[in-house]
């Protein structure tokens, strides 16, 4: 039987990733550190969608969880034809404030997690032929934002995987895609100890990620921006010099005073 996995299911974008999909009948492994929500969000859909869903909870920091992800699957027979990597997290403020052991976890998590998940489900995907990966990058993967420095880096890292994974495995039936939010309403930003009042731009609703990166994904895209604001922004991007471009991202952001 073949699943669906979601990383970071246990709240935010990936908890919508995760209702979309079972709503569309995909059967549904979900991951994070969360258990008891996992598995509440596991009964429900389960009850709602009459979809089958299991939940492994890990913590993606931890170097070994990837390996022990992928033995979960294939203890329960559950091929993954679908990965969604979404589990992510950020920290505001300057990169000399941020604690070393912050640093790692960011980076473990955005970058190393996701990379590993992806190394270790895509042989099972190019055997078969079939594969469709969509990976949670960010506007801020564009440029380094002040105030979100090592956030927007690992970030850059998901995009240009992505993009470098689309071309290699288009002939392999495998599809990838990078969406690329903007602010999105989860109280990840408070999370990341930032108050997103002081953010610079509206704030959409996780729907208009997971609607963007499906269409996205059927459409063939290799990355995909998810509001009209966010394809202005880039566009602007484009257009402005390097240097106003990161003070443009870093007024938009507003960790920091400036
Ligand atoms: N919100 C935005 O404005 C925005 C914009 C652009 C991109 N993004 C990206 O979208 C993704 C989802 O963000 P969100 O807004 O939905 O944030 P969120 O509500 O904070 O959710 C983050 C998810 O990642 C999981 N996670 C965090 N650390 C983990 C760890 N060590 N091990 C396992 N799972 C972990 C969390 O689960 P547990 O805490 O249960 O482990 C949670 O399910 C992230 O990659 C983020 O960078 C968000």
């Amino acid at each position: 039987m073949m699943f669906t996995l979601i990383t970071g299911a246990s709240m935010g974008i990936g908890e919508a990733f995760a209702r979309e999909f079972a709503r569309k009948g995909h059967n549904l492994v979900l991951v994070a550190r969360s258990g008891e929500r996992l598995q509440s969000l596991a009964e429900e859909l389960r009850h709602e969608s009459g979809v089958e869903v299991k939940f492994c909870v890990e913590d993606l920091s931890d170097a070994a969880s990837p390996e022990r992800i992928y033995a979960f699957c294939r203890s329960q027979r559950a091929g993954v034809d679908f990965l969604v990597n979404c589990a992510g997290l950020s920290r505001a403020g300057d990169f000399d404030d941020i604690p070393l052991g912050k640093l790692e976890e960011i980076m473990m998590v955005n970058m190393m997690a996701m990379a590993r998940i992806t190394r270790l489900f895509l042989p099972d995907m190019i055997a078969k032929r079939a594969g469709s990966i969509i990976n949670v990058a960010s506007l801020g993967a564009l440029q380094g934002v002040p105030g979100l420095g090592l956030y927007s880096a690992t970030k850059a890292f998901v995009m240009t995987l992505s993009e470098a994974l689309y071309e290699e495995l288009k002939e392999k039936g495998v599809r990838v895609i990078a969406v690329c939010p903007g602010f999105i309403n989860t109280g990840f930003f408070e999370r990341a100890g930032h108050n997103s009042a002081n953010l610079r731009l509206p704030i959409s609703e996780t729907g208009v990620v997971v609607k963007a990166a499906i269409k996205g994904l059927k459409n063939n895209k290799v990355r995909v921006f998810p509001t009209l604001i966010d394809v202005a922004l880039v566009f602007l991007q484009r257009l402005a010099s390097r240097k106003i471009a990161i003070r443009i991202a870093g007024f938009i952001a507003a960790v920091r005073d400036n």
